[in-house]
């Protein structure tokens, strides 16, 4: 692949001096590049004594363990700390809870600015401890999976860590999701017990999760109970044989709950994420690999000191809340932040509002929320004093240099450094980053690779590594690392073929790459097909299935497109059947992929046409598709093995009039 824009000449920014100011800031733990090289080079050299002294120092183990790590790529049957035996939420709260009780654990800004609420360590220990032994007394055990559909409220938290302490497996669905994505999710991990709430609350409008929940378990015979979470209060169905009231029955039980010591290796969570097919993988991570990786990049990401509020702005529902704003966080005994709403809510300034009101010192958001804001003006931003940040990260799809220097400026006023954190749901935590006292940035690269990351850049097609530091492929992990997702829940097959099966003997990541003469990072985005909508995943040919499913709908075709605002955004052509023509329009195409996934994967176009691209044996040609849409249509490429070539010029005219 051409290294031509590697070329370009990226401004560097020095770390800004004020964080490296001893007397008014913290020192940060990670301070000089020699630092940072040279524990990099041991956690890459000598793992097991790197992951084992780590594992030691960040985690309180009941039973210590023996192997550091078992198993490779090769394999994909990689274990940690083996033998090793300790409990996740008595690591993220008991532990915090005993020495310091009164500490903030979250502070809760809900959706309404004046509504929220802080929960103690001690607090949260309590609240957890009885909603255990609520789901214990419902026969909830350990191995069993609980699903939990959740509004952003602390008791979503608490129904994580009450989970966890009895070892049952939580299986967090994002509350966007509609009742048939959240049915298919159900059973497919099994779930006999939902978590949820009457209704939720953003940007001041009510979500009718309840509702949700009752038509998606209409359909699975085996959800056996359901427990309500009063959010709202307003009246909501209610199935007195299978429906349990949170408020009444968390009274009844004790708050004290004796932990489950699992094995290190005992899942702690699915979480379901889109791939390059139709059905959602449940990724699945286990609990001493995955609580090390987030305790330890937060740490050091963060650069997380006593005392600091951390801020990430995400939702619970993806990694990124599962990591950043619960399992490191609190692993480390920190506070974090919960946030409710939505960065316009009231108005534009209300991120900000939230920096200043809790003094937030570390501020993590995607930049799909800083174009936006970005769109919005800075009046939004003056008046508001931003000076207890320290420093700004961003994560879930490329920055674009604009809205980078839009952050450092406007946001960061040039003394915050920008982390821009490249991960995945698979990877279970960061792993390439800047460590914000020791790298210089790029605006647009994610730097270096954290402690224990080999990322290697892959010639697509040969799958040979590219070993000049220039290079442009993509994007592979040579070595394991504790966080890593150990196997898609029942279906290890499908793990081995998505990611170790294409390069042999490497971990394969899905995403484009280039490595710079200094050996920066720039993610390039997905090689497979999966779109990145406001930093949502979303696969097409999961958007494709859900079309398909509509009885007037022939076939259809998905394809993501550049959008100045999500990032990408999608569209989405579908043909009808002959019968069906002219029974059904846009609208109802919309409202089918609204009904099947969830309103955050509805197309922003679709196009109903005659016919679709195709080659000689049928295929689809999206490739053809997406040129059209950019508008790229001088650029079609070869056309030799399209079956009916007087198509394409229908096409044009098609998406130019629907324009
Ligand atoms: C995909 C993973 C990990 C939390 C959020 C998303 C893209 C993620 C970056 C970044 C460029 C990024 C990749 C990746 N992505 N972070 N800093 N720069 N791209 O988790 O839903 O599992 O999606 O998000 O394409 O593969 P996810």
């Amino acid at each position: 692949m051409s290294t031509d824009h590697l070329k370009i000449e990226h401004p560097i920014h020095p770390i800004p001096p004020r964080l490296l100011d001893e007397k008014n800031y913290p020192k940060p733990h990670i301070d000089s590049i020699q630092k940072y090289e040279e524990l990099y080079k041991e956690s890459i050299d000598n793992p097991d004594k790197f992951w084992a002294r780590l594992a030691k120092e960040f985690l309180h183990w009941h039973k210590p363990f023996e192997t550091v790590l078992s198993g490779d790529f090769e394999h994909g049957n990689i274990a940690w700390f083996q033998e090793g035996e300790l409990n996740a939420t008595y690591n993220c709260v008991d532990r915090h809870a005993l020495k310091n009780p009164d500490k903030v654990a979250i502070i809760y800004e809900a959706d309404e600015p004046d509504q929220g609420r802080n929960v103690t360590y001690g607090e949260l220990l309590r609240d957890v401890c009885r909603l255990a032994n609520l789901l214990k007394s419902y026969g909830v055990k350990k191995g069993d999976t609980v699903a939990i559909y959740m509004p952003m409220v602390p008791e979503a938290v608490v129904s994580f860590l009450a989970c966890a302490r009895i070892g049952a497996i939580h299986s967090v669905v994002f509350a966007g999701f509609s009742s048939e994505a959240l049915k298919d999710r159900i059973i497919d991990a099994s779930s006999k017990f939902v978590i949820t709430a009457d209704e939720g609350r953003r940007s001041g409008k009510t979500i009718h999760i309840k509702k949700i929940v009752d038509d998606a378990v209409k359909n699975c015979p085996i959800v056996e109970h359901v427990l309500v979470f009063r959010r709202t209060g307003s009246d909501v169905p209610f199935n007195s044989n299978r429906d349990i009231w949170w408020h009444d029955e968390i009274k009844k039980q004790r708050p004290h709950c004796p932990i489950q010591i699992v094995n290190a290796e005992d899942p702690l969570f699915i979480l379901y994420t889109s791939g390059s097919t139709g059905k959602p993988k449940g990724l699945l991570h286990t609990t001493g690999g995955y609580l090390l990786g987030s305790a330890v990049s937060f740490k050091y990401a963060f650069d997380y000191h006593e005392g600091d509020i951390h801020g990430c702005m995400a939702d619970i529902g993806w990694i990124t809340g599962h990591t950043y704003i619960i399992y490191g966080p609190l692993a480390n005994g920190a506070t974090t932040v919960l946030f409710e709403s939505t960065p316009l809510y009231p108005s534009p300034s209300r991120y900000w509002e939230t920096v200043k009101k809790h003094k937030i010192t570390q501020f993590y958001t995607a930049p799909t929320a800083i174009r936006l804001l970005r769109k919005h003006g800075q009046e939004h931003v003056k008046g508001h004093d931003l000076s207890s940040l320290r420093l700004i990260g961003t994560v879930g799809e490329p920055i674009q240099f604009e809205a980078w220097d839009w952050y450092d400026e406007v946001i960061g006023r040039k003394e915050c450094p920008i982390i821009d954190t490249y991960w995945q749901t698979e990877t279970g935590s960061i792993i390439i980053t800047p460590l914000p006292g020791a790298l210089p940035t790029k605006p647009g690269s994610a730097v270096y690779p954290f402690f224990g990351i080999d990322p290697v850049v892959l010639d697509p097609v040969t799958g040979e590594e590219i070993s000049d530091i220039e290079a442009e492929g993509v994007l592979s992990i040579r070595k394991p690392w504790p966080s890593i997702a150990r196997t898609i829940y029942n279906d290890h097959e499908r793990y081995l073929n998505t990611y170790f099966r294409p390069y042999r003997g490497y971990y394969f990541t899905g995403d484009g790459v280039g490595r710079d003469k200094d050996g920066y990072y720039w993610i390039r985005g997905r090689v497979d097909d999966v779109i990145n909508v406001s930093g949502h995943r979303l696969s097409t040919s999961e958007i494709e299935s859900a079309l398909l499913v509509h009885s007037s709908v022939a076939e259809a075709a998905v394809v993501g497109v550049h959008d100045d605002l999500t990032g990408q955004c999608v569209h989405a052509f579908a043909t009808l059947k002959s019968d069906q023509e002219g029974t059904t329009d846009v609208k109802d195409l919309t409202l089918q992929v609204r009904k099947v996934i969830g309103p955050f994967a509805a197309p922003k176009r679709i196009y109903i046409v005659k016919d679709l691209p195709k080659t000689r044996s049928g295929k689809i040609m999206r490739r053809i598709l997406r040129k059209i849409v950019a508008g790229e249509t001088d650029q079609l490429g070869d056309l030799s093995t399209i079956s009916d070539p007087s198509l394409i010029s229908k096409l044009i005219d098609d998406v130019k009039n629907s324009n």
